[in-house]
């Protein structure tokens, strides 16, 4: 029988969603940080019925494909869960998490092509959430441990860019220079709660989370950031709720740029600090254009593009020959959107402020007998009942799911397989160096 602190010899047998699968004294044992086929001794941690948790002690028989983590945080800080693994065993890792999900968990006949790998391997992202803790004087930016609330000081990140690192310090400087209050997410008191930033073409949004009305001086860090960074915005948000969610809702432009503007695909876009946009521009830039070659939209009346952020992949899709609607929730995305249209002077395209389960059926109703077909990228929640009753009602020759959790994608895929056949699947390394992967499926409908 296992129990919690007891030493045992374990075999990585295979991969599961995040840790390494295998089995002691007839319990199925997860342990993070291994390769399959490592032999060592582990400790467990938790134990529930047959299932147990363990960590590595002292790896025995360590893999060929084994390699030095390029971070010094590795194994603390939550971000990187594979960066002792090489890449072309990173990628075996991933395709096999979203094969297990697809074919295994939701039983369905699908073939899981390779997972196509990211142009950078680091300093790939180009968005940061950094919590600030601490306290006055002695202010600490960095990461949470994995599955806690525990921060991880980081100085240096290796998914994000020297543009992190210096902003990470002058951040920090500014704080501790300032009297800057941190948040305590015990009490509810303090000041900043996060600092947000995305960085594009070198041009920096900062975002400072504010637990209320930011109260201090923001000059000497706009100074500070002038010095450093040629073409930079700098954001006040609030949020005062008690929750782990990290932006509120209002945002205050304090100085610089309002937006960042980019192009791709022949889209030129606007993008404000709370819109989503993909962190990895290289991949997203992969799968835009494979979305595009997956569809064949010839036949096409109308074209819905559901969870479509600031609409870059919408715009790259939409055409004078049929109508186009985009349904975004987050208010300051659709603003990006519509002025991403009008940059492009994007024919026959709506921009819905909306969710898409009261939206989608809506414009479905308003199309009846037309010939549809539908782009869905949602968050790792995926899709509800209703809106995969409103796919199922619609009948769209072609569905293209964009998915940034394989367990949710595979859930829905099975809910549509009752009209569908999965005709397409491939994994993309959107989040090298992490567990975390994106997948493109293409769901066929079966016309007999
Ligand atoms: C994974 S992102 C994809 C965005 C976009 N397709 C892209 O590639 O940048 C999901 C988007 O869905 C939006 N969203 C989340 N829940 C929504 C809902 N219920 N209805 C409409 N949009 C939603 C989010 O604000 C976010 O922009």
């Amino acid at each position: 029988m296992l129990r919690v602190n007891d030493v045992v010899l374990y075999t990585a047998e295979a991969y599961g969603n995040s840790e390494t699968v295998g089995v002691v004294d007839g319990y199925t044992v997860f342990v993070p940080h291994l390769i399959v086929g490592e032999v060592a001794r582990v400790r467990v941690n938790y134990v529930k019925k047959n299932v147990a948790y363990a960590a590595p002690i002292e790896i025995l028989h360590p893999s060929e494909s084994r390699i030095s983590p390029p971070c010094p945080n590795f194994g603390k800080c939550g971000g990187c869960a594979l960066a002792h693994l090489e890449y072309g065993e990173q990628l075996v890792f991933k395709r096999n998490k979203v094969s297990n999900n697809i074919c295994k968990l939701a039983k369905l006949n699908a073939d899981v092509l390779p997972c196509v790998p990211s142009p950078l391997r680091l300093g790939y992202r180009n968005k940061l959430s950094l919590p600030v803790r601490g306290r006055r004087g002695a202010v600490k930016l960095g990461l949470f441990e994995r599955n806690s609330h525990k921060i991880v000081t980081a100085d240096h990140c290796v998914l994000a860019g020297d543009w992190a690192d210096t902003l990470i310090s002058l951040f920090t400087e500014y704080c501790n220079r300032c009297g800057v209050e941190p948040y305590d997410e015990r009490t509810f008191r303090g000041g900043v709660r996060h600092l947000v930033a995305r960085y594009i073409d070198g041009q920096l949004l900062a975002t400072i989370v504010s637990n209320g009305e930011f109260k201090e001086d923001l000059r000497p860090f706009a100074r500070k950031l002038a010095e450093h960074f040629d073409r930079f915005g700098l954001f006040v948000n609030i949020n005062t709720a008690h929750n782990n969610v990290i932006m509120g809702k209002t945002t205050r432009h304090i100085c610089g740029i309002e937006y960042i503007e980019g192009e791709h695909l022949g889209v030129r876009y606007r993008l404000r600090p709370n819109s989503f946009f993909q962190v990895n521009d290289g991949v997203k830039n992969l799968i835009y254009g494979k979305v595009r070659d997956l569809l064949d939209l010839s036949d096409t009346e109308v074209l819905v593009d559901c969870f479509s952020g600031i609409g870059i992949l919408t715009n790259v899709l939409a055409s004078c020959r049929y109508d186009t609607y985009a349904i975004e929730i987050e208010p300051s995305a659709v603003t990006d959107a519509e002025e991403t249209a009008q940059l492009n002077g994007t024919p026959r395209l709506v921009n819905i402020c909306g969710d898409v389960t009261a939206e989608l059926p809506k414009i479905i109703a308003a199309n009846a007998g037309k010939r549809f077909t539908v782009v869905v990228d949602p968050p790792r929640k995926g899709l509800n009942d209703v809106i995969c009753d409103a796919l199922l009602d619609a009948a769209p020759d072609t569905i293209v799911y964009v998915s940034c959790d394989s367990a949710t994608l595979a859930r829905d895929l099975a809910r549509l397989a009752v009209d569908y056949d999965v005709t397409y699947v491939e994994p993309y390394d959107m989040f090298p160096q992490t567990d975390q992967v994106e997948t493109i499926a293409r769901l066929t409908i079966r016309r007999n």
